[in-house]
């Protein structure tokens, strides 16, 4: 819980962010992240960012990323981040996250950021390789940090960042007081990692050129239907969770587990052939899909924009009393 001296509160705060890159999130981000997002409403204060800086850490054309960001936004609303409730903003109309990651670079080791291993995953994978590539945990520690957030619900892949945010926080903390409240990682039990469903060693990834491996939230029935048949399982037909052994078996127990709420375990007692686990697995997701789409299609643009203005200007507030904070215990003129 929080250890900020200033707020008195029984609320925790739960703060996440989402990139706003490739054309829609798919089951994965779904699965890992939003959705949880969307279950914590109930029980947490949420403040929920597109984080359209961090997009820019690799090559981006002109108007690609507002563009991407007004799409993901109208997706978050559609999955139920429901505005009235949780704060949903864009992470560039609040300057103090530039200016909070500056500080935090500031008591970030070199040594601790290449230890990183997303940034060794991208940067081999990208020709240019800039700097905020990086330095991008330190901004996503500042994202964190500058609404005194006790949990963030990520998906698996974000926990190393996690665990740097936290370091950092207790680093800046102890040089310069009991300022900054220090994050905890909040990573669902089931669906925490959903795989590609073709090469299912890999992670269910925007960026990957895997069209039939990813699924996307804006995907058709039919689309789905035929990008489960073809998942990639294994040869010896027998339906077992076993993440290790089994990856693609497993990671399609563990897809429609999550769907259903259920367990994967519990999941592959039902099952003694992979033809009706694939088919069965799809429905679910379409049964799950359905809804976000329909919303979707309803929600226009102008009605987005203003959402995420007033979240926005309700970010802004918290943010700016924090930075304030930042700055008087560094002691600047
Ligand atoms: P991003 O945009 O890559 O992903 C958004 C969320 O989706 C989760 N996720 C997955 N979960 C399960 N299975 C998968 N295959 C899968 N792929 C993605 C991610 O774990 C994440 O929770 N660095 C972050 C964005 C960020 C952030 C923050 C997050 C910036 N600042 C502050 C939390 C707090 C990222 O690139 O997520």
């Amino acid at each position: 819980m929080s250890n900020d001296p200033n707020r008195a509160k029984s609320t925790p705060r739960a703060f996440s962010g989402i990139q706003p890159t490739g054309d829609v999130p798919h089951l994965g981000n779904y699965i890992g992240a939003l959705r949880n997002w969307v279950d914590l409403q109930d029980s947490t204060d949420g403040i929920y960012c597109i984080v359209d800086l961090h997009a820019l850490s690799v090559p981006r054309e002109p108007g690609e990323v507002g563009r991407a960001t007004l799409q993901m936004a109208r997706v978050m609303l559609a999955v139920g981040i429901d505005p009235e409730r949780s704060t949903l903003f864009v992470q560039s109309r609040v300057r103090e996250h530039s200016e909070l990651a500056w500080f935090i670079q500031c008591v970030t080791a070199f040594g601790e950021l290449r230890r990183m291993t997303q940034f060794k995953d991208k940067s081999e994978s990208n020709d240019f390789v800039s700097s905020a590539l990086f330095t991008y945990p330190t901004l996503m520690a500042a994202d964190i940090v500058l609404y005194d957030t006790d949990v963030v619900p990520v998906g698996d892949d974000q926990r190393q960042h996690l665990e740097i945010a936290r370091d950092v926080t207790q680093r800046f903390n102890s040089r310069f007081g009991d300022v900054l409240v220090v994050p905890e990682a909040r990573i669902a039990e089931v669906g925490a990692r959903i795989m590609d469903l073709q090469n299912p060693q890999n992670k269910m990834s925007k960026s990957s050129d895997s069209v039939l491996g990813t699924v996307s939230l804006t995907d058709t029935e039919d689309e789905i239907a035929r990008k489960f048949k073809r998942a990639v399982t294994d040869n010896d037909a027998e339906v077992r969770f076993d993440p290790e052994n089994k990856p693609g078996v497993s990671n399609l127990l563990t897809i429609l587990a999550a769907a259903k709420r259920t367990d994967p375990a519990t999941e592959a007692e039902n099952y003694t052939q992979y033809g009706p686990l694939k088919t069965d697995t799809a429905d679910a997701v379409i049964e799950m899909i359905r809804p976000i789409q329909k919303r979707m299609a309803e929600l226009d643009d102008g009605t987005v924009s203003e959402l995420l203005t007033a979240g926005e200007d309700r970010a802004r507030e918290k943010a700016s009393e924090v930075m304030e904070r930042v700055r008087r215990a560094v002691g600047l003129f």
